[in-house]
């Protein structure tokens, strides 16, 4: 039963195998988990969802899973023997391993501590102390000469022999063998301890069974039992062979040996109970074992049959040390080795897990708050399109009425100011004289009076209404728009939205509109023929005026301004000296019968004193009216011209001016209006890239929801492995563990 799979020291084998792939594993996890927390860190879209320290700590643990992982690789099962000189402790670990690996003999042959592990070369070899050399060794009499020819060896050193697993069983299944020098050679227990026994999972106290136990070899355990807490220490009572010569004692020997081990474990050290007791102490002759194993192994019978006495029991209950020493090293082992790790491991797996938790909620909770930003940002979307379409056509129609009204006002305000036109003129005051030279100036200053008075009068009329509605609906409009644009926008309205100062310009262009004006103050007596003419046809007769005036030059070059009047002003020719001819005909025609008549009746009844006194009145007149025609009386005559001709002029020009100013209002508000629809777009603009910058956003956090989601299920199936251990933990579990030689 020593032999193959059935040894129990396979649990620790298969319990280090499987601790061994759940480290990997988690390795492997955690590596995922960092990876995915340092993504999260590094993308800026999801900031404080994983944090620095997030990340700091789950790499930490790749480092510290690794180390652990190198650790339990090198993790063994390890038994230290103990015991006085000569008591057979390298016997005993000879035949344990079956064969002659260590130095034996009488006399003190031990000289420092020995470990022996198993090699995958199939030569053997040893290490010392400081040195990595590898010093190969052929028999044991060659190694029992190596290690009394180094004289830097002393009792605490350690020697690492490396044995061949493909000859020992036992080193197949990672189990550690130490012997040591004798307890009664040395003085420095502590050091020992320190340095061979912490991390020993049994201690094997091989004691001479034809003496009893010595004081030294207790005082060790004593030490021992006071490092470690409730350590497995096996009692082989070495030699028994010897109890076959004298076998009348052998009963009460062995009696009075068990009861003494008894109670040296069970009252002294108190590391194991009573019931249990009898199963650590044995009575075993080491060297018979040796011996029979060896010739085994020879293909020889076993002892070629000189069996001592009582060698079959004694056998037997060598097996059954080795047996119960299997069991509770791979135990204890396991339980010292790993749970420690395990431990460890969940508690990686939990923080790992918290915070994959706590990604997932934040990125949750992020993507809540990010759907519901987009749900806002597309229901104002929507607001301000919808918004702005109402907003467009209202303000077509606002713009259409005010621009009416503005034309209608303007309109009348002209008509007004056309009638008093003679005030205006009346008004002006200027150098006058006849000659063409000073009654050019006089004239174009004139006509730059008429207009400045003009355009003041209307200014005074209209423009303070009209640009206060413009004004004010400039406002209605910006009060309408603003609640459409974002709040930075809102404060800086009025750097986007210049309010210049908004002033109608009625541009009358006078100087133009009556640049044909041609007065007449050439002396004209008021009986005289062409003024009776004049009279008796209407002044108002352009068509006249242009005939009989000899200085009347060429038709004024058409005026844009005055376009309506053209009609009358491109009178032909023809037509004019036709108008004149009928008139003078039926004038003379009239006049000459009524003359002829009048006077004879005249002559015949007042006679000569009559007409003489008719053309000194006739004369008189003429001269007064003659003398009487003063240059202001010209100026005075020229205005009166002036204000027939400006009044009929301006009349042609009040429908083009009323539109013009209304065009000026409705181009001025259409300004307004379309700077603030450019505002309107660029928030539709801003609000429609923040929806996709939320859409992309949302889909991120979607993705780190369910990773960190399946990270954490995979921490469950991880979990299951940490509890896949847990079968593997043998032993009751209140028992504390020696945390001390955990690597973590
Ligand atoms: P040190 O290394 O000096 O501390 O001694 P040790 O405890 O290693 O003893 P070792 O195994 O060297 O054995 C000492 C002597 O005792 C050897 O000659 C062994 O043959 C002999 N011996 C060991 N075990 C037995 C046994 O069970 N019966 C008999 N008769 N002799 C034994
Ligand atoms: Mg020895």
């Amino acid at each position: 039963s020593q032999q193959g799979d059935l040894s129990p020291l396979k649990h620790f084998v298969l319990a280090k195998k499987k601790i061994s792939d759940v480290f990997e594993q988690l390795l492997q996890y955690v590596k995922e988990s960092s990876e995915f927390v340092e993504e999260t860190c590094q993308n800026k879209a999801l900031e404080d969802i994983a944090s620095e320290d997030q990340k700091i700590e789950i790499q930490a643990y790749t480092d510290k899973l690794t180390v652990i992982k190198e650790v339990l690789a090198r993790r063994h099962m390890k038994v230290a023997f103990f015991g006085r000189t000569s008591n057979g402790k390298s016997t005993v670990v000879n035949a344990m391993l079956r064969d002659r690996v260590l130095p034996s003999g009488i006399g003190h042959t031990t000289n420092c501590f020995l470990s022996v592990e198993g090699t995958d070369e199939d030569k053997a070899y040893l290490k010392t102390e400081g040195s990595d050399e590898e010093k190969s060794i052929k028999t044991v009499n060659q190694l029992a000469h190596a290690l009394h020819m180094d004289e830097s060896l002393d009792a605490g050193c350690l020697v690492r022999v490396f044995w061949p697993k493909t000859k020992c069983a036992l080193l197949r299944d990672d189990l550690v063998l130490v012997d040591s020098p004798g307890t009664d050679v040395t003085t420095q227990l502590d050091s020992w301890i320190d340095k061979f026994c912490l991390d020993a999972d049994v201690f094997v106290l091989v004691a001479n069974s034809e003496s009893t136990l010595m004081n030294t070899e207790k005082h060790f355990f004593h030490k021992v039992n006071e490092r470690l807490s409730k350590p497995n220490i096996f009692i082989l009572n070495n030699r028994w062979d010897a109890s076959a010569n004298e076998p009348e004692y052998m009963e009460d020997v062995r009696k009075q040996h068990t009861d003494r081990c008894i109670n040296f474990l069970v009252e002294e050290l108190k590391v194991v109970d009573r019931e249990q007791a009898p199963n650590r102490i044995f009575f075993v002759s080491a060297k018979e074992v040796l011996n029979s194993r060896m010739q085994r192994a020879q293909g020889m019978p076993e002892n070629g049959g000189a069996l001592a006495e009582g060698f079959e029991e004694r056998l037997k209950e060598f097996q059954c040390f080795e047996r119960r020493f299997e069991e509770c090293i791979s135990q204890s082992a396991v339980k010292t080795k790993f749970e420690q790790h395990t431990i460890r491991a969940k508690q990686i797996i939990e923080t790992v897990q918290g915070i994959m938790d706590s990604i997932n909620i934040e990125a949750a909770e992020k993507r809540v708050a990010a759907q519901e930003d987009r749900e806002y940002q597309i229901d104002r979307l929507e607001f301000v399109k919808n918004q702005l379409n109402l907003l467009i056509d209202d303000t077509k129609k606002r713009i259409k009425a005010i621009s009416e009204e503005v034309a209608s006002k303007v309109s009348s305000a002209m008509g007004e100011e056309i009638c008093r036109l003679n005030v205006i003129i009346d008004e002006f005051h200027a150098d006058f004289h006849p000659s063409s030279n000073v009654l050019k100036i006089y004239k174009s200053e004139l006509l730059s009076h008429v207009e400045e008075g003009m355009g003041k009068n209307l200014a005074f009329r209209c423009s303070s209404a009209i640009n206060a509605s413009v004004l004010s609906y400039q406002k209605d409009m910006i009060d309408n728009m603003l609640p459409l644009l974002p709040s930075v926008s809102q404060g800086q309205i009025h750097m986007l939205v210049p309010s210049r100062k908004f002033d109608l310009s009625y541009d009358l262009n006078c100087a133009s509109l009556c640049s044909d004006f041609q007065e007449n103050i050439e002396f004209q007596f008021s009986l005289g023929w062409s003024c009776l003419v004049h009279r008796y046809l209407g002044p108002a007769n352009p068509a006249l005026t242009a005939a009989t005036t000899p200085t009347s030059g060429p038709p004024a070059p058409s005026n844009a301004v005055a376009l309506p009047s053209q009609e009358t002003a491109v009178m032909s020719q023809e037509d004019l000296m036709v108008a004149v001819a009928t008139n003078l005909a039926s004038i003379t025609s009239r006049t000459s019968v009524s003359v002829l008549v009048v006077g004879g009746v005249v002559f015949r009844t007042l006679g000569w004193r009559l007409i003489a006194l008719s053309g000194a009145i006739y004369g008189t007149l003429y001269l007064y009216e003659r003398l009487t025609w003063t240059t202001r009386a010209k100026e005075r005559s020229l205005k009166r011209q002036f204000v027939d001709y400006a009044t009929e002029k301006l009349q042609l020009i009040v429908s083009f001016t009323s539109s013009n100013c209304s065009h000026q209002v409705q181009q001025e508000m259409a300004t307004t209006f379309a700077r603030l629809c450019q505002q309107v777009d660029q928030t539709q603009k801003e609000l429609e890239a923040e929806i996709r910058r939320l859409t992309a956003n949302i889909d991120q956090l979607e993705h780190v929801q369910s990773h960190s989601k399946t990270m954490r299920s995979v921490d469950e199936l991880s979990g299951g492995g940490g509890g896949a251990l847990c079968p593997h933990m043998t032993g009751p579990p209140t028992v504390v563990g020696r945390g001390r030689l955990g690597a973590g």
